[in-house]
């Protein structure tokens, strides 16, 4: 009765039900997250948009999605268009690792939590961020580099590598060319003759080992990518200068998107090293987490194989990238 006299009251003098119960009007209120996303530069990216977009949808939470087509500042200017529209938390994919403290600082101060999500940032205030979700870069470099220390095991002389690295200053660039020359640099023979950026897309990964065959031709033993679309530009390059890929040159890439397992199993490619873009649902559990005044894990990592061209055919089925 006494609660019924205080609803009166309540509602005689104006007040809603979601003011008198503020965990109410909290259930009733969508999360709005904003995410900048680094473009649509390879079949990777746009399997990771198309996570987030859905996972958000399922999660009933409202994304504000913004494309940086592979621009830093483009990124800026969007976490700071997310911090006046006063989203409840912000996430983004960070095209570089670096520049990036005086925009978290602003987020930070208008107290919107920021996730990162794939590629991490080189603040040393780690404060500036909740969590970092997404895969171990120097890992997949490492077992890219062990995959090719064992398949040319009895190889004698030089092994001439060249290199197609990612986007220059990106976390998947450096991490990989690192943790690959950790793990080649145990045999003298394995030798890097050239290394230069592909910025992950097939255009550039097309034209640059072109200019690698001009430069080397028949010297090229192996070909490390950093990721599949580069691998994908080099074969053509490769078969365009009438040598065969995956047989002339052994060629590893990164990421495992169905692109790579198509020219796996065309005997093209030799080895892809999975990362998955498929971060979309973590990224919204961990929103909501954060929403809920949990603390989520400061490292989210993702769990990640490795697919030789043999095990190719019986992995396609299931490839969900
Ligand atoms: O950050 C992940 C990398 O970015 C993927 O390996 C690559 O394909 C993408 O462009």
């Amino acid at each position: 009765m006494a609660i019924h006299r205080r609803h009166l009251t309540a509602a005689a003098v104006g007040l809603s039900l979601a003011s008198m119960l503020p965990g109410f009007a909290q259930a009733q209120k969508k999360i709005v997250l904003g995410f900048s996303q680094v473009g649509a530069e390879s079949e990777w990216r746009t399997a990771n948009t198309e996570s987030i977009k859905l996972a958000a949808a399922d999660a009933g939470i409202e994304l504000k999605f913004s494309d940086a087509q592979q621009k830093q500042e483009n990124q800026i200017k969007a976490i700071r268009s997310f911090i006046a529209q006063k989203v409840d938390v912000i996430a983004f994919s960070p095209v570089v690792e670096s520049g990036w403290d005086n925009v978290l600082r602003e987020a930070k101060a208008a107290k919107i939590p920021v996730v990162l999500t794939d590629r991490s940032v080189n603040s040393k205030d780690t404060s500036l961020y909740v969590t970092f979700m997404g895969s171990d870069f120097v890992e997949e470099g490492r077992k890219a580099g062990r995959w090719l220390v064992d398949k040319m095991k009895d190889q004698k002389g030089d092994v001439n590598i060249v290199e197609l690295q990612g986007t220059v200053g990106s976390a998947p660039a450096i991490d990989r060319k690192k943790g690959f020359e950790e793990i080649i640099k145990a045999d003298s023979k394995f030798k890097v003759i050239r290394s230069q950026t592909g910025d992950f897309t097939r255009a550039k990964g097309k034209e640059v080992m072109e200019a690698f065959l001009k430069a080397d031709g028949k010297k090229i033993n192996v070909l490390f990518a950093h990721n599949d679309d580069m691998a994908i530009g080099a074969i053509q390059a490769i078969e365009e200068a009438g040598m065969k890929p995956a047989k002339d040159i052994t060629i590893i890439s990164i990421d495992g998107v169905k692109g790579a397992f198509e020219a796996m199993m065309a005997g093209k490619l030799n080895v892809s090293v999975e990362c998955s873009p498929l971060l979309g649902p973590q990224l919204m559990s961990a929103v909501k987490d954060i929403q809920a005044g949990k603390t989520p894990p400061k490292r989210i990592l993702t769990k990640e194989g490795i697919f030789p061209m043999e095990t190719a055919a019986a992995e396609f089925p299931k490839r969900k990238y």
